[in-house]
């Protein structure tokens, strides 16, 4: 979900408006997509690298995720299922802080029984790291080192590949977002600005698969 900061700057509004609107866009593609029947929705929400940004700014995101994590009432109406992609709490080099952990645990369980859509936040997500962790884990078991065997050892194995991969605000380049899982994807980038990305532009990133 990329160019909250350039959505803010145009307005001259402060990094953080930017985030706040992006949250709440968020919302708003969610109620689109399962208006569209999309299955499965993953979502960047905060990445490995970002931790390097601004304190105040990293406690603004953290804050929203925490909202975003909390807004069960919402999902459950559009039976909406959360699900969370992420370096696990237990490993050693996880940051995600206890109050999100909490969160998201929370939003995983309350919305566990609903049956549409699955919403899926990566939080703390590096894409090179969960590859090194299952490659990692079939040394350490003595696993056969093939695409199967890797494929069981991600963080969601349950997630299907990815079907069209959507890039925000003007960014022509994959990021390290589910390198693996988009193999074979159709790609849209998009000049908007993830607070700007609309109805019209779902559908133009749906389209592809036409
Ligand atoms: C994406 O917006 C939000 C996060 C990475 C958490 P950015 O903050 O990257 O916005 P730009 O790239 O500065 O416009
Ligand atoms: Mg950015």
């Amino acid at each position: 979900m990329d160019g909250n900061g350039r959505w803010a700057k145009a307005r001259h509004l402060p990094r953080t408006a930017g985030h706040t609107e992006g949250e709440e866009n968020l919302a708003a593609v969610v109620r689109s997509a399962v208006k569209r029947d999309v299955g499965w929705l993953t979502v960047f929400g905060f990445s490995t690298e970002n931790w390097r940004r601004p304190r105040t700014e990293v406690r603004h995101i953290l804050g929203l995720h925490e909202k975003l994590f909390g807004r069960v009432a919402e999902l459950d109406d559009l039976n909406v299922r959360i699900q969370w992609i992420g370096r696990p709490f237990r490993s050693p080099d996880a940051r995600t802080p206890r109050f999100v952990q909490r969160a998201i645990r929370k939003a995983i369980d309350d919305t566990s029984a609903n049956t549409g859509m699955t919403l899926t936040i990566a939080f703390d997500y590096g894409s090179r790291t969960e590859l090194a962790q299952a490659a990692q884990r079939i040394i350490t078991n003595d696993l056969p080192a093939t695409a199967e065997a890797l494929e069981q050892l991600l963080y969601l194995p349950e997630l299907p590949p990815v079907d069209v991969l959507v890039r925000t605000s003007g960014e022509v380049r994959i990021s390290n977002f589910l390198l693996w899982q988009i193999a074979g994807s159709k790609v849209y980038f998009t000049d908007k600005a993830w607070p700007d990305f609309d109805e019209h532009e779902l559908d133009n990133a749906l389209a592809l698969l036409a």
